[in-house]
């Protein structure tokens, strides 16, 4: 399939995946979720993307949100598809075994918010802008925002940021536990690909391992800490174990490109 709405590239190893609709502030159409959907399945199954960076076009926007004009006529059964579609899509991003930052550059709003905070962190530019502003459109969070929100900030941040629908910049979202740095505009990209590249330097299983571990607190019905036992078991049996700890040993840097990582 052809992607009209999203460009991605390739280099030393991280994948840029650029939401682009910059004349409707990035806002994600149903094509647009297909494509990043596209995009994610790439991530998780070509062995030479090890992390990934998701960023929007422009310098106003990450993404405004859902397409709000795809919502006019929707009965309940369509948004119920619509967002299922979009939680699956949401959550395998969260799921990825391989690392994927959200690189916020400008409005990061409904959709746009819930897609920076499924990503394994996020970096944003002076001028991003965070919300939830669903309660002016008559309508509910569905991409997952309820829950991570709350999650990531705490309850009741999430609710006063969720019941007022107000924006907050990248200070007061820094402040709150929502975005990891914030940096300039220009530096934007650059300071993800350092973290990345760094993150992408340890061993990849264990990075892995380590991103189900942490979710795992997060399923219902899981105990975190024995997933964590059951990670940390399994990391003894594998090849970048061997490699860390004889690096370690030998005073030498670990090379996990070597052999197999699990
Ligand atoms: N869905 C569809 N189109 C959107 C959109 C969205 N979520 N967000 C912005 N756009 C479109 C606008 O309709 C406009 O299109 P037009 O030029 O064809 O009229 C274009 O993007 C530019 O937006 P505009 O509103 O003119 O920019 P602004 O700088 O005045 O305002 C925002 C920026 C982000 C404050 C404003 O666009 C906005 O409130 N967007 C909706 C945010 C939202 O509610 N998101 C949650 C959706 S669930």
């Amino acid at each position: 399939m052809e992607r009209k709405s999203t460009l991605t590239s390739i280099k030393n190893g991280i994948l840029t995946l650029t939401i682009n609709r910059p004349e409707k502030l990035n806002a994600l159409s149903q094509a647009t979720v297909l494509e990043i959907s596209e995009v994610v399945d790439e991530i998780y199954n070509n062995d030479e993307i090890k992390g990934a960076i998701i960023t929007g076009s422009g310098e106003k926007a990450f993404v405004a949100g859902a397409d709000i004009s795809e919502f006019v006529g929707f009965t309940p059964a369509e948004g119920k598809m619509l967002g299922e579609r979009g939680q699956f899509l949401f959550d395998r991003i969260e799921r990825s075994p391989k690392v994927i930052i959200a690189a916020v550059n400008g409005f990061a709003l409904g959709g746009g918010c819930e897609l920076a905070m499924c990503c394994h962190f996020r970096v944003a530019a002076e001028n991003a802008m965070f919300g939830q502003p669903e309660v002016n459109l008559g309508i509910v969070p569905g991409y997952g925002g309820t829950q991570r929100m709350a999650q990531h900030t705490g309850k009741g941040m999430a609710m006063e940021l969720l019941l007022t629908g107000s924006m907050i910049d990248a200070e007061r979202a820094k402040s709150i536990g929502l975005v990891n740095h914030i940096v300039t505009q220009e530096e934007l990209i650059p300071f993800s690909e350092t973290i990345l590249s760094r993150i992408i330097s340890k061993s990849p299983m264990a990075v892995a391992k380590t991103i189900k571990s942490i979710n795992a607190g997060y399923d219902d019905g899981v105990d975190g800490y024995k997933e964590e036992i059951k990670n940390f078991s399994e990391s003894f049996d594998t090849g970048d174990f061997l490699e860390g700890t004889s690096a370690f040993l030998e005073k030498r840097k670990p090379d996990f490109t070597k052999g197999k990582s699990n």
